[in-house]
C-alpha cells in the first residue's frame, strides 16, 4: 500500500505577504484534519525560511524546486543539497520540464542533481514527460524511459526505493488540459514496469505522482488510477481552498 504524495510547486510565485497566508490556512488545516496522505510545498528558495517557521510542527512538509549537482563551493548563484536540508527541507524537485527546457538540463545532468540530493539525504521528486509533438509522433514511452533510465544509470535501481517519480505530461502544464485518467495511467504503468524490469520490490513501492492542469475538480478521478500516487500541482497550489481540497481528495 503506497501512501498518496501530494506536493506543491509554486514555481517562481509568491511574495511574504501571500504566502504567510497560504501556508498558514495549509498548516492549520493539515493539523486539524489529519489527512492520511503526505502534502509537501517546493517553494522558491527565498521563502523557504518562512515555509520553516511557519509549517514547523505541522504535518505538511517543504522542498525545494531545484539542487544543484554540485557541493558548496565557487558556483554562484547555485542552491547545495546541504542548504537545502539546513533548512530542514524533506523534498526536492529535479528535472522539471521547465528547467529542461528553458534551461537546458539535459537528462545526464538531471541524474547529477538526483544522485547529490539523494546524497544530502532529500527524496529528489524526478520529473519525466512528454512533449505534444513527442506524444503525437507515438514516442511517450521511449521519452519517459528515456528520462527515467539516466537516473537509473548514475544511481541505480535501489536510489528510487528513496525517491519519488512525477510524471508530468509537458502539453497538459499550465494549459488547463489535463491528461485523461486513462492517458496519465497509462504512462505511469509503463514507468512502473520499467523500474519492475530491474526491481519488482522498487516498483511496487515508488510513488509516482501525476502533473499537470490538476485541480479540486479532476484530483479524485486521477488519484483513483492503480498507478497514480499523487499529485505534482503547479498553478492550484497557489490558491488554498484549491491545493486543500486536492489534498483532501488524496487523503
Ligand atoms: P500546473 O498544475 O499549473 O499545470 O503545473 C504543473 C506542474 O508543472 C507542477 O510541477
Amino acid at each position: 500500500m503506497r501512501t498518496k504524495l501530494v506536493a506543491g510547486n509554486w514555481k517562481m510565485n509568491g511574495r511574504l505577504h501571500d504566502n504567510a497566508a497560504l501556508l498558514t490556512s495549509l498548516q492549520l488545516t493539515a493539523t486539524k484534519l489529519k489527512w492520511g496522505c503526505q502534502v509537501t510545498v517546493c517553494v522558491p528558495c527565498p521563502y523557504l525560511t518562512q515555509a520553516r517557521a511557519i509549517l514547523s510542527g505541522s504535518p505538511v512538509m517543504w522542498g525545494g524546486q531545484d539542487v544543484s549537482e554540485h557541493g558548496d563551493g565557487a558556483y554562484t548563484g547555485e542552491v547545495s543539497a546541504g542548504m537545502l536540508t539546513d533548512l530542514h527541507c524533506t523534498h526536492v524537485l529535479v528535472g522539471h520540464s521547465e528547467r529542461r527546457a528553458l534551461f537546458g538540463e539535459s537528462d545526464q545532468g538531471v541524474a547529477a542533481k538526483f544522485a547529490a540530493a539523494l546524497g544530502a539525504g532529500l527524496v529528489p521528486i524526478l520529473c519525466v514527460g512528454e512533449t505534444l509533438a513527442e506524444r503525437e509522433a507515438g514516442i511517450t514511452g521511449e521519452v519517459v524511459t528515456r528520462q527515467l533510465d539516466a537516473v537509473l544509470a548514475r544511481s541505480g535501481v535501489a536510489a528510487l526505493a528513496k525517491a519519488v517519480v512525477a510524471y508530468e505530461p509537458v502539453w497538459a502544464i499550465g494549459t488547463g488540459k489535463t491528461a485523461s485518467p486513462q492517458q496519465a495511467q497509462e504512462v505511469h504503468a509503463l514507468i512502473r514496469a520499467r523500474v519492475a524490469r530491474d526491481d519488482a520490490a522498487v516498483a511496487g513501492g515508488l510513488r509516482i505522482l501525476y502533473g499537470g492542469s490538476v485541480k479540486a475538480a479532476n484530483a479524485a478521478e486521477l488519484f483513483a488510477m492503480p498507478d497514480i500516487d499523487g499529485g505534482l500541482i503547479g498553478g492550484a497550489s497557489l490558491v488554498a481552498a484549491e491545493f486543500i481540497a486536492i489534498c483532501a481528495a488524496a487523503a
